[in-house]
């Protein structure tokens, strides 16, 4: 089957092309108007992006509002595998993204082709796939999960069929755990979660030993057995601003911080650390590829825009809407 393709733009303005006396802000805002653009952010981007957003949100709040919004153009500031999922669910819309080499490292861990042999070596198996792959992958899969609707996707899924879990294998363990399902994991890992280190966690931990500590399921399960909450982007916001606790310490990319120290200022909070004791290893090199000039330029170049090829996009589509489907006791979140 063809690749996605993500088109660039012969003759498109570059960064040097922008007067450094111009108001980018000022600027997004009038070419989203003009545009009936809406742009929607992870909350892995740096802060200036998710507060210019018109949304904010985790991967399946993110899916719900590309597949609803009456926009005519979806800027998606995220990793490329999401600008594809807005695509897929809206065909219609001219989907752009900031930068066309904001990968995945769990997408590159799970290449179409091996992970094809890997379903043809399961005959059987339900293949669970989580969102962070590409479309090509999503294709080959029954049914998409992402780290807020795995669990109660795969309570859903008959009790007599193993499952192939592709390609995190931190959150599939996770999952096998949690609902004591027969599950084949594909070893595939995010390198920001996976660089955590539990020694120097539990340093931090008695350095503030009030601090509650909030995990993503794509953390190692060293990591997650110190956890007191484990949960998606979205629900470890819900759980540190709920909590009666003052402190925590986030073992997920850190720009989701931001969303945090905004709602909840009196509240201290910690990112967790790497096997070196700093702290800035916790940030995403493919989000951090997307800057406010490259927003900019994509709304006045129409580029880089994601595209595929109508036979991918349908085979595509089909786990990604069962997941939908499957999702609906999961509150959605219209504004953030
Ligand atoms: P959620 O958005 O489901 O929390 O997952 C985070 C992530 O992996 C984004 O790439």
């Amino acid at each position: 089957m063809p690749d996605t393709i993500v088109l660039p733009q012969a003759n498109a303005l570059t960064a040097r092309d922008i007067d450094p006396s111009l108001d980018l802000e000022a600027e997004i805002a009038r070419l989203r108007r003009e545009r009936n653009a809406i742009i929607l952010a992870h909350y892995y981007q740096d802060g200036e992006i998710q507060d210019l957003a018109d949304f904010v949100g985790d991967s399946l709040d993110l899916s719900r509002k590309a597949a609803a919004t009456d926009a005519d153009v979806i800027v998606f500031c995220g990793v490329r595998f999401m600008g594809e999922v807005a695509k897929i669910l809206s065909p219609d819309k001219l989907v752009l993204i900031p930068d066309a080499d904001a990968g995945c490292s769990l997408e590159d861990s799970c290449k179409p082709e091996p992970f094809r042999a890997f379903r043809e070596a399961h005959p059987d198996h339900i293949a669970v796939t989580y969102i962070n792959c590409s479309a090509e992958v999503k294709a080959l899969s029954d049914v998409i999960v992402t780290s807020s609707n795995a669990e109660t996707i795969i309570r859903q899924l008959p009790a007599d069929r193993p499952i192939l879990f592709a390609p995190d294998r931190h959150l599939g363990a996770f999952m096998r755990r949690k609902t004591g399902r027969e599950m084949t994991l594909w070893p595939g890992s995010c390198i920001i979660h996976e660089q955590f280190s539990e020694r120097e966690l539990v340093k931090l931990k008695t350095q503030y030993p009030a601090a509650k500590i909030a995990a993503h399921p794509e953390c190692p399960e060293p990591i997650l057995v110190h956890a007191d909450h484990v949960g998606s982007t979205r629900a470890i916001l819900d759980y540190v601003l709920s909590s009666p606790a003052d402190e925590f310490i986030i073992a997920t990319e850190k720009h989701i911080i931001h969303q945090m120290e905004k709602a909840a200022p009196g509240k201290r909070f910690i990112p967790a650390p790497g096997a070196d004791g700093s702290c800035d290893c916790a940030r995403c090199p493919f989000m951090a590829l997307n800057t406010m000039e490259k927003i900019y330029l994509a709304l006045k170049n129409d580029a880089p825009r994601v595209e595929m090829p109508e036979e991918l996009r349908i085979a595509a589509k089909a786990p990604l809407t069962r997941m939908l489907e499957m999702s609906v006791s999961i509150g959605r979140r219209d504004a953030a």
